[in-house]
């Protein structure tokens, strides 16, 4: 079954840096992470021709996202997907469950999602070895991709995948593909279209409604069903496709003392993302007795979905 995230958030960042600057976070140095310069089919990462069929896909993606992300559609998908009521599974069962997902329209990953989830956490184990949580973090930062499928709501690309925003206040220019806005509805609400919105300035990303997706879902249900990862590991979850922020420094005003701690780690995690993508496979069965562990140790053995 082709369930492709067709845009996901990796892949529609052409101007993605390869950035050395060097990331020190509680005195570990990081730059032990080799970014591989060649990718399975041996082009450069994310190498696309801007005139491409794929380009104005991707345009189609953001056009149909930025005018249907508006502040009731969030609303109510938070509330309908609260209730937790489409599964009852463990962690290493929705992996296996969203392996039957291959990215068709990834140039760079031709590989179930398994094999990207693995190769990012493996990546950063190697680097931080001490830092359990962060390997967990990696290991399930996409399971919320999970809302493409048929039981889980079988939701459409924009509500799944994409650079993530928040909604309730003026969406800033460095948004990609920010003309689409224009059509959104809360862009003529003045509730919703001053840059502080219902918002008041360092309130917090926690209570902030950001556009819904695979990352909020995922920390919706890590959250209800008691995860004790620590608050850095949440916040990859929750905004790590929240390129405006993360890439571009937009929405900063928002943020709190300990947004800005957990950002450094979500900067670290960023990396891994999206340069562990190669052809050297990860033996799955070798290395989950390990994730296993460390699932035993954060997530009760069920979770609701
Ligand atoms: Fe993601
Ligand atoms: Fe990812």
């Amino acid at each position: 079954m082709f369930l492709g995230s067709q845009f996901d958030e990796k892949n529609v960042h052409n101007h993605v840096t390869k950035d050395t600057n060097e990331v020190t976070l509680n005195g570990v140095s990081h730059n032990g992470f080799t970014a591989p310069e060649i990718n399975s089919f041996g082009h450069s990462f994310r190498a696309y021709d801007a005139e491409s069929e794929r380009q104005k896909g991707v345009e189609e993606f953001y056009r149909l996202q930025h005018i249907n992300q508006t502040y009731d559609f969030v609303k109510k998908m938070r509330e309908n997907y609260e209730k937790l009521n489409r599964a009852e599974m463990s962690i290493w069962e929705c992996c296996e469950l969203l392996n039957q997902v291959v990215d068709d329209s990834d140039p760079d990953l031709d590989e179930p999602q398994i094999q990207h989830l693995l190769q990012s956490t493996e990546a950063i184990r190697k680097d931080y070895p001490n830092e359990d949580w962060l390997h967990l973090t990696a290991l399930i930062h996409d399971l919320g991709k999970i809302l493409l499928l048929p039981q889980f709501g079988e939701l459409p690309q924009w509500a799944v995948v994409g650079d993530t925003f928040p909604v309730g206040c003026a969406f800033d220019e460095a948004n990609i593909h920010h003309k689409f806005f224009k059509e959104n509805p809360d862009i003529k609400n003045p509730a919703y279209n001053t840059k502080d919105g219902i918002y008041t300035n360092g309130c917090g990303l926690e209570n902030v409604m950001m556009s819904w997706g695979h990352d909020d879902y995922m920390y919706l249900v890590a959250k209800e069903n008691g995860c004790t990862l620590p608050s850095a590991g949440l916040f990859i979850i929750r905004y790590h496709s929240f390129y405006p922020l993360h890439k571009e420094g937009a929405y900063s005003h928002l943020m709190n003392d300990e947004d800005r701690e957990n950002l450094k780690w979500l900067h670290i995690f960023n990396k891994y993302d999206l340069y562990s993508k190669s052809k050297v496979l990860v033996d799955v069965e070798k290395v989950k007795p390990y994730y296993q562990s460390l699932i035993e140790k954060y997530f009760p053995a069920k979770l609701k979905w």
